[in-house]
Order: C-alpha cells, then structure tokens, then sequence
C-alpha cells in the first residue's frame, strides 16, 4: 500500500473525529504485516488532558484485535505526531511513518528516527 492510499485512510476517519474543544480534526491508519488497516481519531474530552490522540485510538483499535508490537508496517497520519504519539509509535516499532506536513508535502520516517536514543524500560 502506498503513502497516499493509507493517508487516504486517515483523512477519511478524521471526518469522525470528536473534537468540539479544539475543533482540530486527526485521523491515523495502521497498516499491519498481514494488510488490515485500524483507522482512528482523535478524541476529545471536556476535561482537556484526559483526550486521546488519532494515532493512539488507530493502535488501540488494533491492539484490542491482538496487533502486537512488531505486526505492524506502517502508520499514516494527518498530522505530525505529537511527542507521546511519538512514544507510542516506537513501542509498536513501526516501520514507516507517514505523516503530513502543515505545507501539505507527505512525511517518511522509521519511528525511533522521530525520538532518538528513546527511553526504554531497564531490562
Ligand atoms: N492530536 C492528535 O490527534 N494527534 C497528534 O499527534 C497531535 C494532536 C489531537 C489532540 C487534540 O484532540 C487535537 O489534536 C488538538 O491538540
């Protein structure tokens, strides 16, 4: 699948977003090893911080399907990743991250490129 398909993806789920607070509408659309695409939005809640983003509702979906990190190939998002979708994106070690920049121009990244030298747990 390429960029703009799975972009594609991520605009359309966007149009479901619930964001009456911020009016900022986020789509994201996992695409697993296997071809199954989660596609997610953000979520708004009156209490400002207890929102969730697109990319985490996209890996959540998935996850509740079983997706494990490491199933995953790519993810496209509407939007650059804020800094705990960035988090997010290298515990489920994806491949590729696509994402559009705000001059509309398609972004490509590996996750842990977008959080070097990344905090892990100790072993
Ligand atoms: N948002 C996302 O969905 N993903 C990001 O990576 C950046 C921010 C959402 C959260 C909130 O609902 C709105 O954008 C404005 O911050």
């Amino acid at each position: 699948m390429t960029s703009e398909e799975l972009l594609a993806q991520a605009d359309a789920v966007a149009a479901n977003a619930y964001a009456p607070y911020s009016n900022y509408f986020v789509g994201a659309a996992v695409l697993t090893r296997d071809g199954r695409v989660f596609a997610g939005a953000n979520v708004e809640n009156a209490a400002y911080p207890l929102g969730i983003c697109a990319e985490r509702t996209a890996i959540g979906k998935a996850a509740s399907e079983g997706v494990r990190p490491g199933d995953v190939e790519a993810i496209a998002i509407t939007a650059s990743p804020c800094g705990g979708c960035r988090q997010w994106l290298h515990e489920w070690r994806f491949e590729r991250v696509w994402f559009r920049r705000a001059d509309g121009s398609i972004a490509e990244y590996a996750a842990d490129d977008l959080l070097p030298d990344t905090w892990d747990l100790p072993e």
